[in-house]
């Protein structure tokens, strides 16, 4: 993003509106410049309202990721801050970033967030909705030394981090789905997405990635095919995204850093107590079937436990299947 991008942004942050001429003035540039970036900062999901004879603004404001301000924030032994933190106004996707730079030691234990993605990964293959300063998209790249099967329920155990660190900023109520969703009163509020890389038996890294509704513009909203929410419209006053972001990271970096010891066991009960299916009877889809039954819980390792009308206790293992209530 160009210099004069960021600062056209800077000045539209208070929701305020600012004619053309009077930015232009600002920055010391024409109107016809100005406009040219409003042109790029739309392109990129910047929610502009344009009054003729009055000027520009985003209405309800917007708060940009502040670097600085999320460093502050993080809560965590000096031992435990991500080597690198990188935040991005304009990237195709924070995880394939991440994947991209995996075998690279520079950026062992690095964390990526940005203010936009044009091409945000979400499970099953689909898009992440990603509009512009308005939500997170954060990931982090870790390396664990004993293989995938040390890291069973590790996305489990990310989805109790991320819960610990929405409660912490002031929500109630956040539950999760099985295997990766954030819910609030039956709403989608955030998913995760781990792609692991290397040696499936030995050495491997995993990107974790987190994206979480905060102020979803209704535009960008009409894309996305499941009910969801946004923590804007569960609580009073909005959040501020640096601190969201910060509260993240902490909790996130506090999980990476002890899982391989842990394993998910010790997030288990956890999990169960903010499971949004348990008890309920609800639908597995595989590639292959549709399985029905009433929804028990998560094993040790994180697989999802339910039982079938036989009585039997049918157990299924992450990866690409969806879980959806009965109707
Ligand atoms: C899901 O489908 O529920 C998972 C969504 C994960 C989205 C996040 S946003 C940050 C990171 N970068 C991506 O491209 N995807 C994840």
């Amino acid at each position: 993003m160009s210099e004069l991008q960021s600062k056209i942004l800077k000045l539209l942050e208070d929701g305020q509106f600012h004619s053309g001429e009077s930015l232009g003035e600002r920055l010391g540039v024409s109107r016809t410049a100005v406009w040219k970036q409003l042109q790029k900062l739309e392109a990129i999901g910047l929610q502009l309202e344009s009054v003729k004879g009055t000027g520009y603004r985003v209405p309800a404001g917007f708060e940009l990721l502040d670097q600085q301000q999320i460093r502050d924030q993080i809560k965590v032994p000096t031992q435990l801050m991500a080597a690198r933190l990188e935040i991005f106004q304009h990237i195709d996707s924070t995880n394939k970033y991440l994947r991209d730079r995996a075998d690279n030691p520079q950026y062992a234990r690095s964390l990526v967030l940005a203010e936009s993605q044009s091409g945000g990964r979400g499970r099953r293959g689909k898009t992440w909705v990603s509009p512009f300063a308005a939500n997170i998209y954060l990931s982090a790249l870790w390396d664990f030394e004993r293989g995938a099967e040390a890291l069973e329920g590790l996305s489990l155990a990310v989805g109790v981090a991320v819960r610990r660190a929405l409660l912490e900023v002031g929500l109630s109520d956040v539950q999760l789905k099985w295997p990766n969703d954030i819910y609030i009163g039956r709403k989608k509020l955030g998913g995760i997405l781990l792609e692991m890389l290397g040696d499936p038996a030995g050495y491997c890294s995993v990107v974790v990635g987190i994206g979480i509704n905060v102020s979803m513009p209704p535009q960008a909203a009409a894309a996305i095919d499941q009910d969801w929410t946004d923590i804007n419209s569960q609580l009073a006053q909005p959040i501020s995204r640096n601190r969201l972001a910060a509260a993240l990271i902490s909790h996130i970096l506090c999980l990476l850093d002890s899982f391989q010891a842990s394993g998910f066991g010790s997030y288990r009960d956890e999990w169960q107590s903010a499971d949004a299916f348990a008890g309920q009877q609800a639908t597995v889809t595989t590639v292959r079937d549709a399985i029905s039954g009433t929804v028990v819980g998560v094993d040790s390792g994180g697989a999802l436990e339910m039982k079938l009308a036989s009585g039997e206790i049918q157990r299924f293992i992450g990866g690409e299947l969806s879980l959806r209530l009965a109707k």
